[in-house]
């Protein structure tokens, strides 16, 4: 059966989340991260559907329009947010394909449910999409949608967009169903990642996990007639202009000036942005900041640091730990350095509206970005999107994805606490010209590869490769 839309796009997540309120009634938040964050201009703008879940167990809701974007909610039951999304997405894979920064489970049941979600999320993609719509699938929630899709559909273009990491063979490898996860992927005409070296990483993981003859981003599948698939890479970034504008707002900067102030007018803001994940180095920033005040390289009366962390798969067991660990640093931090006047860490457990994150941006003199790892890390482009006055100083950690592409900004290793610390207090010192120098390229590289242009070059390639394998096919 086949549906209305030319373009489909199928997340794990709606742009938006069913929110059921105290008095009973449903309302629609923005959901969490970067996708979203990403996606969410991108499909305003275009004439598609947006296939995904709606973040509460249950029926789905019919399909509705949300921000000027046309929502096809899938449903999850409770058994199933436990075992496909908290247990395989958010348990085995996410760690998995972060550098195993915390152990993951490998649990059949897992695995099982994973199956049978992505059975599900490609039966609806096929619902929605026209005869040979293109449909671009996302993240690694879905890995087994495009060959589930191709089943179906054979007349469908289908790319796919792996937004975090694709880790070194030697790692994948620990996963029983690796073969699986390869063959799932495959399914597309043109799977995209962040960095070159992940989609190095995928061709090597064909050739050693799967036998296939792969090389320079080409992947061979004589069972299915010589077709190729391509591995290369795009990396994601921001709607730019919207940011920049957004920034430039008398309200916003009024409020940036209110922050600073509220904050006793420190010499120095320095900020953190973040979901709850251990993959942010948090800890290793706090620790960091710490040691300088404990040190005396930073003092209270001249410094605070503004730890904003957005609640996030708060009922997986290492998202439990890192906040207690998270909440105790930060308790110790203030017990021992605040005074009645200044709090050393402002912490903040919330999300926020976008207004209220761009006059955080504007009032930091320092931006934090000390992830452990991480597929690009949108919160340091729009850290830089968000200063139109050229100030503020980008300490940026070199396991990001974004490291390839910004730099000018202060890298760091966030393993190595007495790199980070000397990098603050550069950060710190910096004087307002070289500061100036730096955000002025970094604002010209974002500005100039932004995420219309990200998805435009995903969705031309995708026609080419197709309109080249097509022609193949008939000769
Ligand atoms: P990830 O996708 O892993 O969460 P990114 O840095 O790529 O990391 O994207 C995070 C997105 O979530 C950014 O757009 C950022 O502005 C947004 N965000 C993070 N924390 C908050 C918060 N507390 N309130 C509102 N938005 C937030
Ligand atoms: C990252 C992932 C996304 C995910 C987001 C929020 O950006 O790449 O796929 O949607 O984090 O995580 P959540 O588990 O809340 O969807």
């Amino acid at each position: 059966m086949a549906g209305d839309y030319d373009l489909v796009v199928v997340a794990n997540r709606l742009p938006v989340d069913r929110v059921e309120e105290p008095d009973g009634s449903t309302s629609w938040r923005r959901s969490p991260g970067g996708l979203v964050t990403a996606l969410e201009p991108v499909m305003q703008r275009e004439d598609g559907a947006w296939v995904g879940w709606a973040g509460t167990p249950g029926d789905p809701p019919e399909p509705f329009d949300a921000e000027g974007v046309r929502c096809v909610p899938v449903g999850l039951s409770e058994q199933e947010v436990e075992d496909y999304y908290e247990g395989f997405s958010n348990g085995t894979l996410w760690p998995l394909y972060h550098d195993v920064i915390v152990a993951p489970g490998y649990h059949r049941s897992w695995w099982e449910a994973y199956v049978r979600v992505n059975e599900r999320f490609a039966e609806a993609a096929a619902e929605q999409a026209t005869e040979g719509a293109t449909v671009w699938v996302q993240d690694y929630q879905l890995q087994l949608v495009p060959r589930m899709l191709r089943r179906r559909r054979p007349d469908l273009s289908i790319g796919f967009f792996n937004h975090i990491p694709f880790p070194p063979f030697e790692i994948f490898a620990q996963l029983p169903w690796r073969k699986a996860v390869i063959d799932g992927l495959l399914g597309a005409d043109l799977i995209g990642f962040q960095r070159a070296a992940d989609a190095n990483n995928f061709t090597r993981a064909c050739r050693r996990a799967s036998n296939l003859p792969a090389r320079s981003g080409r992947i061979r599948l004589d069972a299915e007639g010589g077709r190729e698939v391509r591995a290369a890479s795009f990396p994601i970034s921001i709607d730019f202009a919207a940011l920049d504008e957004l920034a430039e707002r008398e309200d916003v900067k009024a409020r940036a000036a209110e922050i600073r102030r509220d904050l006793g007018n420190p010499e120095h803001v320095l900020l953190g942005v973040d979901r709850l994940d251990y993959t942010k180095g948090i800890l290793h920033r706090l620790k960091a900041f710490e040691e300088l005040l404990d040190d005396g390289g930073v003092k209270v009366e001249e410094a605070s640091l503004i730890q904003v962390a957005t609640p996030s798969r708060e009922r997986v067991e290492q998202y439990v730990q890192l906040r207690q660990d998270v909440e105790v640093t930060v308790g110790r931090i203030n017990g021992t350095h605040g005074t009645i006047k200044n709090t050393a860490v402002h912490y903040l457990h919330h999300s926020y509206g976008r207004e209220e994150m761009a006059a955080l941006f504007l009032a930091a003199d320092v931006m934090l970005v000390t992830a452990l790892r991480d597929g690009m890390n949108l919160v340091a482009k729009e850290y830089v999107a968000s200063r139109h006055d050229e100030r503020g100083v980008l300490v940026l950690s070199e396991f990001t994805g974004a490291a390839d592409e910004l730099g000018q900004a202060l890298m760091i290793n966030p393993h190595d606490i007495d790199g980070l610390k000397d990098a603050i207090l550069r950060a710190l010192r910096m004087s307002p010209r070289e500061a100036g120098r730096r955000m002025r390229s970094l604002r010209r590289r974002v500005g100039d590869h932004d995420v219309q242009r990200w998805a435009a070059s995903f969705l031309q390639a995708l026609a080419d490769h197709h309109t080249t394998e097509a022609a193949v096919s008939v000769a």
